[in-house]
């Protein structure tokens, strides 16, 4: 506990879902964390806001701020890290790049509205906050970039798992969070020995947050070994919040099983799975 004393963290996308609890988990480890969606308060139709994100780390003990900013609009965006470090009181260390737009659409049906939105969430904005991240994380000569990526980067094998319908209306989300992995790699190149650390992880299987189950929910009870928990996700998270690894592009699953890292709750006490037992590895 506390690894991530006197750090600070910028998580995106954290008014629910994966990007809340890695918020939750970050502070519960001692960092001090901005979170950051659309909106303040909840969304029509979505559990969860920044509101009770803060909430929930406040009544465990830690320190958090909220901002809100639409990612999807370039301006809004454009000094989202200096806002953040402001509201903490100090530079960030730890970006995680969240959030993302979830627009299903097969690809021979888009258009370029639908595809713009798509990669203006998913990967511009993730770059756009790392460059306004990196001049002070050069200066400390340290930082750690997470972009949150997804396993339909890759085109599933065949057969596939699921429905046809469901597995084509991943094609462009999926290209959006290919480019977002090279831009991951590429970058990691690029900042080898600045002592900034820059990865990419995915969730091996679903994460059942409201988006994931309306999605795909009837995987979820067809097929169970295709979901994984919350804190497993999260547990992977926060491994590449530290530490010097740097260049990866990993699923969640195989990084905790590298680094024979057990699964913790939220809180970062209790531990629920050693590293063999890893779901869907025991
Ligand atoms: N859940 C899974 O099984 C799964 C699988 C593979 C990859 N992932 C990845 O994991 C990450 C989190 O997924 P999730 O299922 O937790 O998502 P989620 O529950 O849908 O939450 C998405 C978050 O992103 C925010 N967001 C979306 N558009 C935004 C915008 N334009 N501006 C600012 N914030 C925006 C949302 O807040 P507002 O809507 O309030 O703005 C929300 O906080 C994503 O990168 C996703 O691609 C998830």
């Amino acid at each position: 506990m506390a690894s991530l004393k006197d750090k600070t963290a910028l998580v995106t996308g954290s008014s629910r879902g994966i990007g809340a609890a890695i918020a939750q988990r970050l502070a519960a480890e001692g960092a001090a964390v901005v979170v950051t969606a659309s909106q303040l308060g909840p969304k029509s139709n979505y559990t969860g806001s920044l509101e009770e994100t803060v909430s929930r780390i406040e009544d465990a003990g830690g320190r958090a701020a909220a901002i809100a900013c639409d990612l999807s609009d370039g301006e809004a965006r454009a000094d989202l890290v200096q806002r953040a470090s402001d509201a903490i009181g100090a530079p960030i260390d730890i970006l995680v790049n969240n959030a993302a737009a979830a627009a299903f659409m097969a690809a021979s049906v888009t258009n370029l509205a639908q595809r713009r939105g798509t990669f203006e969430v998913n990967f511009h904005a993730p770059l756009d906050l790392i460059v306004q991240a990196l001049p002070s994380m050069r200066l400390r000569n340290a930082g750690w970039i997470l972009n949150i990526s997804s396993a339909t980067s890759s085109q599933p094998a065949i057969p596939y798992v699921g429905p046809r319908a469901m597995i084509d209306a991943l094609t462009i989300y999926g290209a959006s969070k290919a480019a977002l992995e090279r831009a991951t790699t590429g970058l990691a190149c690029e900042l080898s020995g600045s002592g900034i650390r820059v990865n990419a992880l995915a969730p091996t299987a679903m994460v059942l947050t409201q988006d994931a189950a309306a999605f795909a929910g009837v995987l979820a009870e067809t097929h169970p070994e295709q979901v994984e928990s919350m804190e497993t996700m999260v547990e992977a998270a926060v491994a590449l919040c530290r530490g010097s690894l740097t260049g990866l592009t990993a699923l969640s699953r195989d990084l905790l099983h590298l680094l024979q890292r057990p699964v913790h709750g939220l809180d970062g006490r209790e531990v629920l799975s050693d590293a063999f037992s890893v779901e869907g590895r025991g």
